[in-house]
């Protein structure tokens, strides 16, 4: 790994053993794009790829050359109005109205390792060695506002990680009306966009377009990133499928507004930009001052879909997750939400937790409904001390009870963001909720949301959270988050800065999770948004795993599960055992099956144990016991997708360790048909030359389990059991 800096061409190249990033400066001083993809040997210019030639309708910098224009170059850092009409990376307003900027080259330098980006989450390195960075200072003459982009390449991991810094070093403030993080041009527009969509309960489903001339986008305005579309977008040539063909992945590390977007123009180039969506958004910069915009990735692979995910699954479980619990066994837990809502006592969680732990669950999480007043979703939220009528002892009396007398870990449920009007907090600080002057707010599910933009208001929160876990034993938090953001407006700030209030809203997130997680390093933070509406890489960083969506239906569970791996890791992915009918959709599907979905995420239960029959405990026992002797292998070794539930009746996926000896695959029917045919199901990621056992099927070389298959059904005659919603795993061990 490397970057090359060349003076003659001021050419800088950025590699690894795979891929190659290359950049340049232009004529002009603003940074053009060579080229992003499979590793090229390094050359003193790769400037032959720009384009300068003479076109009607250009607009040309340099007075007497028309072959120099900005609209025919591919780009770093795009501005708006001198000679490039395409949506900018930067937009500043100046005192005077001017939007004009011309940042160029001013220096840069280039340095082991990667720079840590103040108050926001990003990707890291821990040794020496693993990432080199390249930072550009480009700078506006006029205003002398500068912008320092970091372009940092990593040796194990095929991605680019960028971020921006903008500095004030002029005399007059400025707005920053507009800061992308990550602005790719592509040199052509022949790919597939893949983004991922949804709602609540049903998020993260792919969808798929070519790429077509003009703008397309995905956004969210709505304070956090949102159930309908995730911070994450895969450009794949057409012909590229799960296991073959060029693709690229866009990921934003932020949980607040974003934009990912593509634009297309009508000579065939394809600007690709991530960040903070513009929508709703300027930022007033004094001098003297520094704006800093998230971190975005671009990865590149040439082994299709599957190959994409790999490098995003190493590199978040590996270099954004972070604590004690990135290398820890994930405790399988039993959260009471759907086992009880709000109708639970002591006796009622410690009937639940006794039973749990005889199953040898490990974690008992009380959810929503133990503070102030709270007994139903009206009321409390804001109050964070336990309520006594149900829980006499408070959470330490019941967090030492769980601990002793049933011998599990306790988790503990919070939604720290948000207020009821039915509370103390709300009655002694009715300014504290985002509200513009003179007007209504919105509520979602009877709750408003705290100006998390103002200090006071975090320390607030902060001293009361600490309060609990300092009394009480907590190892787990669920940090919940039921609504999106309305009338974005605090009163703490002045008129011209009411446009920061989004980005310092989720500053104040960030910052809440810091102080709780440097504070109590040993718990263990799940993210979730009403399940899995704050479902992103920001969050990550705090939590290492979230809340994947409020839907438990295994059916449905495949879908959200499979959407969500193409970015996530599946030890990202909080995945629980529900009872049936489900509560979201009514439908009933074999316990097994529930489990065999469940299985392939950060496992846990939601019901209530004691209300199960003999046999069905004699199974959960069974399937705990299964989970612990194969989460290691699920958490840490290389997700294959096989067969999608968005195009089959069926799905499967698999996961092999990195030394190839062992697998574990998961095949999901989803309704049974009549007198089908025979399955060949097309394994990936073994070594061809092992032979594996696979129990109750034989021996099998992996290059005939890749390319002949493993033949998974029986002839309907002989299969009298099948049904709908059923599933199989099936454990590949192999001797080397
Ligand atoms: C929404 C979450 O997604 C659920 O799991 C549960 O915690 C409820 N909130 C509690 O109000």
């Amino acid at each position: 790994m490397a970057v090359y800096f060349h003076g003659e061409s001021r050419n800088f190249h950025l590699s690894n053993d795979r891929i190659s990033y290359i950049l340049t400066v232009l004529r002009n001083g603003h940074l053009g794009h060579l080229y992003f993809g499979k590793k090229l040997p390094d050359r003193e210019s790769y400037n032959y790829l720009l384009e300068e030639a003479l076109r009607p309708m250009t607009s040309n910098p340099y007075e007497g050359d028309r072959k120099f224009s900005l609209e025919h170059c591919l780009q770093e850092f795009p501005v708006y109005g001198s000679s490039d009409y395409r949506e900018p990376a930067v937009e500043i307003r100046e005192g005077n109205g001017s939007r004009i900027t011309d940042p160029r080259f001013d220096s840069y330098r280039i340095y082991s390792g990667k720079p840590r980006l103040e108050g926001l989450p990003a990707t890291y390195t821990e040794c020496p060695g693993e990432a080199e960075t390249l930072e550009i200072t480009l700078r506006d003459s006029v205003t002398n506002v500068c912008f320092i982009l970091s372009f940092t390449v990593f040796r194990d991991y095929d991605a680019v990680a960028r971020s921006c810094k903008i500095c004030n070093n002029g005399t007059e403030p400025v707005h920053i009306e507009r800061i992308m993080s990550f602005t790719l041009d592509l040199d052509d527009n022949y790919y597939d966009w893949i983004q991922f969509s949804g709602a609540w309960a049903r998020e993260r489903f792919p969808e798929k377009h070519r790429l077509h001339t003009g703008i397309q986008s995905i956004t969210s305005a709505r304070g956090h990133s949102g159930h309908m579309h995730n911070p994450f977008l895969i450009l794949k040539r057409p012909s590229a499928d799960e296991h073959q063909g060029e693709v690229f992945g866009f990921s934003l590390i932020y949980s607040g507004n974003f934009i990912i977007q593509a634009e297309v123009d009508t000579y065939g180039t394809s600007r690709i930009q991530m960040g903070i969506n513009p929508f709703q958004f300027s930022w007033f910069l004094k001098p003297g001052e520094t704006f800093t915009a998230p971190e975005g990735i671009a990865t590149y692979s040439s082994k299709g879909m599957n190959g994409l995910s790999g490098i995003f699954h190493q590199l978040y479980r590996e270099r954004l997750i972070r604590g004690i619990w990135r290398d820890k066994e994930r405790p399988v837990l039993i959260n009471n939400w759907e086992a009880t809502y709000f109708d639970f006592d002591e006796e009622r969680l410690i009937d639940i937790a006794k039973k749990a732990h005889s199953a040898g669950i490990e974690l008992f999480v009380l959810d929503d409904g133990w503070f102030g007043c709270r007994r139903d979703d009206t009321q409390g939220l804001g109050d964070w001390t336990p309520n006594k009528n149900i829980l006499p002892d408070g959470i330490a009396g019941l967090s030492r009870r769980i601990e002793e007398e049933c011998g599990m870990k306790f988790g503990l449920w919070f939604e720290p963001e948000m207020v009821n009007k039915k509370s103390v907090l709300y009655e002694t600080h009715p300014d504290w909720i985002l509200q513009a002057p003179y007007r209504k707010s919105c509520h979602g599910r009877h709750q408003y949301v705290l100006d998390f933009s103002r200090k006071d208001v975090v320390d607030y929160i902060y001293s009361s959270m600490a309060a609990v876990i300092k009394e009480s034993r907590i190892s787990y938090i669920k940090w919940d988050m039921n609504r999106s953001i309305t009338e974005c407006y605090s009163k703490a700030y002045p008129p011209e800065q009411q446009g920061e209030i989004f980005h310092r809203y989720i500053l104040g997130v960030y910052d809440l999770y810091d102080r709780l997680t440097t504070e109590f390093p040993h718990i263990l933070f799940e993210s979730c948004a009403s399940g899995g509406g704050r479902f992103d890489p920001g969050m990550m960083f705090y939590a290492p795993q979230g809340w994947t969506s409020d839907d438990t239906d295994a059916v449905e569970r495949l879908k959200i599960q499979y959407g969500t791996s193409y970015c996530y890791p599946l030890n990202s992915m909080g995945a629980h055992v529900s009872i049936i009918p489900n509560h979201q959709l009514n439908r009933s599907t074999p316990l097994s099956t529930r489990f065999n979905t469940a299985l392939f995420g950060v496992f846990g239960y939601e019901m209530d144990l004691t209300r199960l029959s003999d046999r069905e405990f004699m199974e959960i026992k069974s399937q705990v016991e299964f989970v612990k002797e194969y989460r290691t292998l699920i958490h840490s070794g290389t997700f294959y997708r096989l067969l999608s539930p968005f195009e089959n009746n069926e799905a499967a996926w698999m996961v092999v360790s990195h030394d190839k000896t062992e697998a574990i695959t998961g095949y999901y029917k989803i309704l049974n048909d009549v007198n089908a045919g025979f399955k060949r199901l097309k394994l990936a990621g073994l070594d061809e030359s092992f032979q594996y056992t696979i129990e109750g099927k034989g021996i099998f070389s992996g290059a005939e389990l890749m390319s002949a298959g493993l033949v998974i059904n029986n002839p309907p005659e002989q299969d009298k059991t099948a049904s709908d919603f059923r599933s199989e795993i099936f454990l590949l061990k192999s001797q080397k």
